[in-house]
């Protein structure tokens, strides 16, 4: 086994970098929406679920490939079987694919957090803004551009200088910004012009009781498939950044502890973001006004920080900062798998690597911003839905090849070597792998199948 020259520091530096990758726009922008829609407490309690089985399993998996062969994911699948190398190859393209558009979004979100710094709440409140701003030529390339430029830094300087040290700090107060919006969040208490009055705690309640009205089996499935996407793109799963991030792990530090910690920070984030968002969303627009994606954080959200008055631009403010941080730490993880990648296969520095690779997607992110105005076209998915360039790349990562990787690895796993594999670098150093017995369970039988129905209903092969 080859020696690494990069780690992190310790568990503490782990958790928080692989943390910080979990923690992204995901949690902010799709969760709350997903609870929301699909049932309140009963999506939460389907989704905690999934994430202590389901969740685990896989990104147990991932951790302990990475920190047993020491490699990403191409040289890491090859090692484990040869044959099985295109699976690494594969996984590789993932973060290759979605890196042409996250520094994009990283660009869209820092642009609104100056808006608010600069007070100008209420122009961003306006219904045509974002449309505005994204169909712009120039604006969404100069912050897309910015911020590509600030994550190439961060990954230059290194796994421990870089990562760790960013996360170490973007991640703590992080929580500390959520938190706070989310109290906020509950004690609104809002008139509308019939005389409803509605409050933080009321969208509270909505958001936690289990709906069960009108659940048929179709209902549940379709909850069941939309928890299970959410969590794999939330845990940042089967695209090889959590392998990358497992081979800089030391062979002291306990992985199962790390793994259940992860786990706690990215659902408590997302959970939080529900208690921040669904109450202040519920507030000034009722049930109806909860939209998702880019919609419900450039849209939706202003008008409901502009209905706030001027305590609105303060709670704005903190608002973009925190998405500026979990976006960031979550960018930063996606070029890092890609450099390590790059650095096993060409024999190269860090630093060179960066730098060439920094090039490459300055000039990607600058196609993609402008993917809705000089490069605009619109094409119709599979799924049925209608998409850009971003959301071309968004589909064909997510929808299409994270279900086939996370299924072509369980088999791999369960079937080809054995679970054991992970199992043994669980326990390396004494630890007791905990949920040893679920996670043979899970890895061979349950998952490929979850994995399969999932590849086939997002790809629109399998209609529900
Ligand atoms: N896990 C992140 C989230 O929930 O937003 C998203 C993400 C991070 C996706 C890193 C992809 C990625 F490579």
């Amino acid at each position: 086994m080859e020696k690494k020259t990069s780690n992190f520091s310790g568990q503490l530096g782990f958790v928080l970098a692989a943390a910080g990758s979990a923690v992204g726009v995901g949690n902010l922008w799709r969760f709350p929406y997903l609870a929301a829609k699909d049932g309140g407490g009963l999506f939460l309690i389907i989704y905690l679920v999934l994430v202590l089985t389901f969740g685990f399993t896989l990104l147990t998996s991932d951790i302990a490939i990475g920190r047993k062969t020491q490699k990403s994911a191409i040289g890491a699948y090859e090692e484990m079987h040869p044959k099985w190398k295109f699976l690494g190859v594969l996984t590789f393209l993932v973060p290759v694919l979605i890196m042409t558009y996250y520094a994009v979004i990283g660009g869209w979100i820092t642009k609104y957090a100056c808006v608010y710094l600069t007070g100008q709440a209420s122009s961003a409140a306006q219904d045509d803004y974002f449309t505005s701003f994204i169909t712009s030529p120039v604006s969404p390339v100069v912050f897309g551009l910015l911020f590509m430029a600030v994550t190439a830094f961060i990954v230059y300087k290194g796994v421990e200088g870089g990562i760790e040290k960013v996360s170490k700090f973007m991640m703590p107060v992080l929580l500390v910004l959520v938190v706070i919006i989310a109290i906020y969040s509950l004690t609104l208490k809002h008139e509308d012009a019939d005389g409803n009055v509605r409050t933080g705690l009321q969208g509270f309640l909505y958001y936690i009781t289990p709906h069960f009205e009108g659940l048929t089996v179709e209902r549940f499935l379709q909850i069941l498939l939309d928890a299970m996407s959410q969590l794999f793109f939330s845990l940042s799963v089967s695209m090889g950044i959590m392998i990358t991030y497992g081979s800089y792990v030391k062979p002291e530090v306990d992985l199962n502890k790390s793994v259940s910690q992860v786990e706690f920070f990215d659902t408590g984030v997302a959970l939080l973001a529900g208690v921040m968002i669904i109450p202040a969303v519920f507030v000034f627009s009722g049930t109806d006004g909860m939209g998702v994606g880019p919609s419900l954080m450039f849209v939706s959200l202003p008008k409901v920080f502009d209905a706030m008055g001027p305590a609105g631009t303060v709670v704005g403010v903190l608002f973009f900062i925190s998405a500026i941080f979990a976006t960031l730490t979550s960018c930063i993880s996606v070029l890092e798998s890609i450099v390590a990648n790059c650095m096993e296969i060409f024999h190269t520095d860090r630093k060179k690597t960066t730098l060439v690779l920094a090039l490459i997607y300055l000039a990607a992110s600058a196609v993609i911003a402008l993917g809705y105005s000089v490069f605009y076209f619109n094409v119709t998915l599979p799924n049925g839905s209608s998409a850009q360039l971003l959301d071309i790349m968004d589909y064909v990562s997510n929808s299409v090849m994270m279900p086939l990787i996370a299924l072509l690895s369980t088999i791999l796993i369960g079937w080809v070597k054995s679970p054991k594999y992970v199992a043994d670098e669980m326990e390396r150093g004494g630890y007791k792998f905990r949920r040893k017995r679920m996670y043979y369970v899970m890895i061979r039988y349950v998952a490929p199948v979850m994995m399969l129905v999932l590849f086939l209903q997002s790809t629109g092969l399998l209609s529900m």
